[in-house]
């Protein structure tokens, strides 16, 4: 084996686990290689998932204020109309930014990048396929950061064009009359909004009775009344059971109260989870098996049952997120090299960037409720908060939930506008083992939304100054 095709670290994946991960070992001294098998690094997330999505989001959230909001401040825009190319030539944009700033650091950092599918082939060694070629790496400790696909409705399989993942959903290049949504999880909500808010007919059909089911109950039942008057049309405890053609229009049946209901729709987007992706990785090879979920059990060092190898990101437990795989990065690399890396599972924040936006850490008043904690909650309401009013954002709330008895905060819940941003205060305090009071002490600048947080801090005492 050549020195130049020899490494301390090989990554297979270079999603937001797999690249960062690699910027962390090069800068702990390791001949670090990154492999890719799509032409552009930076996996689902930047390409077809967080970023182009969030993009999309900002975009026709503005559009949506020219037509809905901006007239109450005086603000005419008659004749209002959208450009869809121009829409998606920004999106686009936005992606080639982050796709060169990643090719630049993996540049700045010496990390040696190679494209192609990369299989583990035993023992220390990688191969890689490009079209005719193939490349065989070896590599002292090997990470699989292959991270995740949609998932497929066996009755409802993707084919690109009519039944389509969030791949095809963040390019549309024409706005879908009809749209249905199957799932109110984080890629239906913000999609759905998306389209909603061109103009699509959205039908969103879940199968629990609740939309955004892992968060607080409180938090479902307001997003879920403000985004249906957005526009989008929620069918919970609503079951998808296929697609037929009729009279040339797609028909989506489902199944509600054991009657079954149908949905005339241009386009369907599944959007009911995402399953690791381990196609064609060589896992056999290698001597990993998956569990009943497709996953990569590992122990709490990363490490698989194979020898040097080890996972991280949405391919082994844990939630799917962007933030959770890049700190399983950093936190295995760190270990690798003796060091003393690890990830707070207890304080992963997760947010849906719908508007308002959704934002959560730790543990919902049910999950607590289930582990026996008795817990006490504190809820300031926007509508007091002075920014929130100067800024036509009083639509939500905060809501800290605390141990009854030492106060520890062990979850925060806030819907609002920028809840993604405010969130952070939260989990800061909870990184430190902050408490409810310590929350509701610290001094937050006025007039900001942040001081809903503080308020809730206090209320959770009973000590909130600005609500009743
Ligand atoms: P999800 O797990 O967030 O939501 C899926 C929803 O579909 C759930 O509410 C589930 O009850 C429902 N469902 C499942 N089977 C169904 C069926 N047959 N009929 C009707 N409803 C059904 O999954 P989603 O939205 O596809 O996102 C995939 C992953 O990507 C998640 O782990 C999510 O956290 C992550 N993601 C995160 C984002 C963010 O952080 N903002 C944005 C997009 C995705």
């Amino acid at each position: 084996m050549s020195e130049e095709n020899t490494f301390d670290l090989i990554i297979i994946g270079s999603g937001p686990g797999g690249y960062v991960a690699a910027i962390r070992g090069a800068q702990l001294g390791l001949k670090t290689a990154l492999i890719e098998k799509e032409k552009h690094l930076g996996g689902t997330c930047l390409n077809v998932g967080c970023i182009p999505s969030k993009a999309l989001l900002h975009s026709t959230e503005m559009y949506h204020f020219a037509g809905h909001g901006a007239d109450a401040h005086g603000i005419d825009l008659t004749n209002l109309s959208i450009n869809i190319e121009k829409l998606m030539a920004k999106k686009s944009k936005t992606v080639d930014q982050l796709r060169a700033g990643v090719q630049h650091l993996m540049r700045a950092n010496k990390i040696k990048v190679f494209n192609g599918l990369g299989m583990l082939a035993g023992g220390s060694k990688v191969r890689i396929k490009e079209k005719n070629d193939e490349t065989v790496l070896t590599g002292k400790h090997i990470i699989i950061a292959t991270g995740s696909s949609s998932i497929e409705l066996p009755f409802l399989q993707f084919d690109g064009e009519i039944v389509v993942s969030s791949d095809q959903a963040i390019a549309f290049n024409t706005v879908p009359e009809k749209l249905a949504v199957v799932g109110a999880g984080a890629i239906g909500l913000e999609l759905g909004s998306v389209w909603a808010r061109l103009g699509s007919k959205v039908e969103v059909i879940e199968f629990l009775p609740n939309i955004a089911p892992t968060f607080d109950k409180d938090v479902s039942k307001m997003a879920e009344r403000l985004f249906k008057k957005q526009g989008l049309n929620f069918h919970l405890k609503t079951k998808v059971t296929g697609l037929k053609k009729e009279k040339g229009k797609n028909i989506l049946t489902a199944e509600k109260d054991g009657k079954e209901i149908v949905f005339e729709a241009d386009k369907v987007l599944v959007a009911v989870g995402r399953k690791p992706y381990t196609d064609r990785l060589g896992l056999e090879t290698a001597g990993i098996e998956t569990d009943d979920k497709g996953r990569i059990p590992v122990d709490k060092y990363f490490k698989t049952s194979a020898d040097g190898i080890y996972a991280i990101g949405d391919v082994i437990p844990g939630p799917m997120l962007a933030h959770k795989a890049e700190e399983e990065g950093v936190a295995c690399v760190e270990r690798i090299a003796g060091q003393a890396g690890h990830v707070n599972y207890d304080v992963i924040p997760n947010v849906i960037y719908t508007e308002p936006e959704i934002a959560s850490v730790g543990m919902t008043e049910a999950t607590a409720k289930e582990a026996g904690i008795e817990f006490k909650s504190g809820k300031f309401n926007f509508a007091g908060n002075g920014r929130a009013i100067a800024t036509d954002a009083t639509d939500g709330f905060v809501k800290v939930t605390a141990c009854a008895k030492t106060d520890r905060i062990i979850g925060v819940q806030v819907i609002a506008k920028s809840a993604s941003e405010l969130i952070s205060a939260a989990v800061t305090h909870m990184e430190y083992g902050g408490s409810a009071e310590d929350l509701g002490r610290t001094i937050h600048a006025h007039p900001t939304l942040s001081e809903a947080m503080k308020e809730a801090g206090l209320a959770v005492g009973g000590n909130a100054i600005h609500s009743t």
